[in-house]
């Protein structure tokens, strides 16, 4: 039998890249983000490439109730393994922050991604089997002024995620935190990002190395897999070695508006 994935935000970047990695590994699936038009040249490409049967979803997913959407829209599809991708940041101080982008970065980055694992969970469980990958971030093992929402909603998704995992426990359905550093996506532009310092370097990650790096985790079963040397010095490093003041302080400076 075909196995069959959902990835959210599989427009671009990170999510993109993942449909490729699962298409060339034999999977069909359903793709989705808001842009219906990219969601159905990538089926179309994933089809000539791999003979992949990909279904495109235009759908919004910070709206309520597009979780129980997108879940219906499967039917009664066994799920082998279902990535929550989609997210967005705001580069922008809370005080001169937009109320209403605020509430769709909780209803994407947190919400959603709540209801569509709990789903994927309840479904993988009664079959003893499947894979749950959440995309983190390495600001979610530090506060992150100057975008503070966005990576408090990281945190959650790390929490939520290392929770679920052991809730999971010998049921055979997996939990895997992706914890990518900075990475050349989309994702800058969305966020407003493309002046910030942390975005230049010449050396960032592309979306189809983390995406790779993620899907081996998902195989190996791990629970958080920190992509990068910076993520790994953040996440591992500076918590021995420096009080929670300096590393706030630094990651401030290191968010700072340029401009
Ligand atoms: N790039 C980084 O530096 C970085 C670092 C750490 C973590 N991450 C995380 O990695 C994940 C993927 O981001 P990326 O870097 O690949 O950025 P990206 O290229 O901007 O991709 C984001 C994806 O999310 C989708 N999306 C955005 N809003 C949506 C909504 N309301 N409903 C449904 N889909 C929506 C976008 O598609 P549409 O526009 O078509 O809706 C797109 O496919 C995100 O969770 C992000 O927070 C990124």
């Amino acid at each position: 039998m075909t196995k069959y994935a959902v990835i959210t935000g599989a427009s671009s970047g990170i999510g993109l890249e993942f449909t490729k990695l699962l298409a060339a590994d034999g999977y069909d699936m359903l793709i989705a983000s808001r842009d219906g038009k990219a969601l159905r040249a990538l089926a179309k490409e994933l089809a000539a490439e791999h003979k992949t049967k990909a279904t495109p979803l235009a759908i919004d997913l910070s709206e309520p109730g597009a979780a129980d959407r997108l879940w219906k829209k499967l039917g009664a599809q066994k799920v082998d393994v279902f990535i929550n991708n989609a997210g967005f940041g705001d580069y922008v101080d809370v005080v001169n922050s937009d109320p209403a982008t605020l509430e769709r970065m909780i209803a994407l980055n947190i919400t959603a991604l709540t209801q569509l694992s709990r789903l994927a969970a309840i479904a993988m469980k009664k079959r003893r089997s499947g894979s749950i990958v959440n995309v983190a971030s390495i600001l979610s093992f530090v506060p992150s002024p100057h975008n503070a929402v966005y990576g408090a909603t990281k945190a959650y998704v790390l929490s939520f995620s290392e929770a679920l995992s052991e809730e999971l426990k010998g049921t055979g359905v997996s939990v895997t935190a992706l914890c990518p550093g900075p990475t050349r996506t989309g994702f800058a532009a969305a966020a407003h990002m493309e002046k910030s310092s942390v975005m230049q370097s010449s050396r960032l990650p592309t979306g189809k190395e983390v995406a790779a790096f993620g899907y081996e985790a998902m195989k190996q079963k791990k629970v958080v897999a920190v992509h990068g040397a910076q993520t790994k010095f953040v996440s591992l490093i500076a918590p021995r070695i420096l009080p929670r003041s300096a590393i706030r302080r630094i990651i401030e400076k290191v968010q700072r508006r340029d401009s």
